[in-house]
């Protein structure tokens, strides 16, 4: 298949590629450089010359903060930018698979949340993905929209400029010996390499429709960093900080776990717990694609 991925330096869009190359297909591989999401002719232009069977959208503006400061150009890229994107696909009868997030969700639920149930974005960011969401579904004759959450890779995230929480958490415990992090927020963190792995295998099945695609399991950051020093033997004092120790400027949901129902009723669901995505991350990560910097710059913080 020719398949091509946007977004294709970010994060995820990295693995993307390297999961379809290993795969065999014949991958395109489009930066920010190459198009930009929210002009419709660029995206038809690009596109157009391409054919490609499949088009795999990882870009988003998902800056949070930045979504709140911005949000007629968080809809032009997020919204806007998806609907190009599905009128395009259409054009070619290609099929678009779109990345979406766990933050469409309130998170007043406790238990994980499923593709039928309805969302509820508490900021901008949110509710410019969950447009793009409605966008793919309703245009695209042929579309997978996969929410992922909680997501760390070998590359560095483009929007937040450096490191992942993982090497966040060990920045810190190296630089300081006490880290504190939040007891109070629920995610499923996830490894690019078994999202772009999920994505492969949905690419080859005919479904169309909304999946949720996370780890298994769930803990909070300060579980998460809990796990993260005990399987890399960190030696550091691990603090759970008060609620409302660090408060965020724009509201983010306190539970968003993701439950993987469709890709179970449909006998594909990829994923592991997330303390094995994480060993594997830790492992140097095979099967993912070769880090650039790893450790590269400013700290960041949780998705966007
Ligand atoms: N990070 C998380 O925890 C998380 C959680 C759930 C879902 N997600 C979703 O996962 C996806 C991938 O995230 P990521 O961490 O891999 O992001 P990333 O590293 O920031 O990569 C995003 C890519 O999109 C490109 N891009 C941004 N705006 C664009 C535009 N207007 N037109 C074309 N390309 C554009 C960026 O290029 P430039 O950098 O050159 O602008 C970059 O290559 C996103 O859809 C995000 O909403 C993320």
């Amino acid at each position: 298949m020719k398949v091509a991925v946007i977004g294709a330096n970010g994060q995820l869009g990295s693995d993307v590629v390297y999961a379809f190359s290993s795969a065999g297909d014949s991958v395109q591989s489009l930066t920010h450089a190459d198009l930009e999401l929210a002009e419709m002719e660029a995206v038809a232009r690009v596109l157009g010359k391409l054919r490609p069977d499949v088009i795999v959208n990882t870009a988003a503006m998902h800056n949070v903060d930045k979504c709140e400061q911005e949000p007629a150009k968080a809809y032009a890229v997020n919204g806007i930018g998806s609907r190009n994107l599905a009128l395009t696909a259409n054009e070619l009868a290609a099929l678009l698979i779109h990345v979406s997030t766990d933050y469409v969700f309130d998170g007043n639920k406790r238990t994980p949340y499923e593709e039928t149930d309805a969302p509820l974005p508490l900021n901008v960011y949110g509710n410019t993905k969950l447009a793009g969401e409605y966008y793919v579904r309703s245009i695209a004759k042929r579309h997978q929209v996969l929410r992922t959450s909680g997501i760390y890779g070998k590359q560095p995230c483009r929007a937040k400029g450096g490191l992942n929480f993982v090497e966040i958490m060990l920045k810190l415990a190296r630089e300081k010996g006490k880290v504190r992090v939040v007891d109070d927020e629920f995610v499923s963190p996830t490894f690019t390499a078994e999202i772009a792995e999920q994505i492969v295998a949905l690419s080859r099945s005919e479904l169309n429709g909304l999946f949720h695609g996370t780890a298994e399991g769930s803990c909070s950051w300060f579980e998460f960093a809990r796990e993260i020093f005990a399987l890399t033997g960190t030696k550091v004092v691990l603090e759970a900080a008060a609620p409302g120790e660090f408060p965020a400027k724009v509201p983010r949901p306190k539970y968003s776990v993701l439950e993987n129902r469709m890709l179970k009723s449909h006998g594909l669901n990829r994923f592991r717990l997330w303390q094995d995505g994480l060993r594997r991350y830790l492992d140097v990560g095979a099967g993912s694609a070769p880090s650039e910097s790893p450790l590269a710059s400013a700290a960041i913080g949780p998705e966007a």
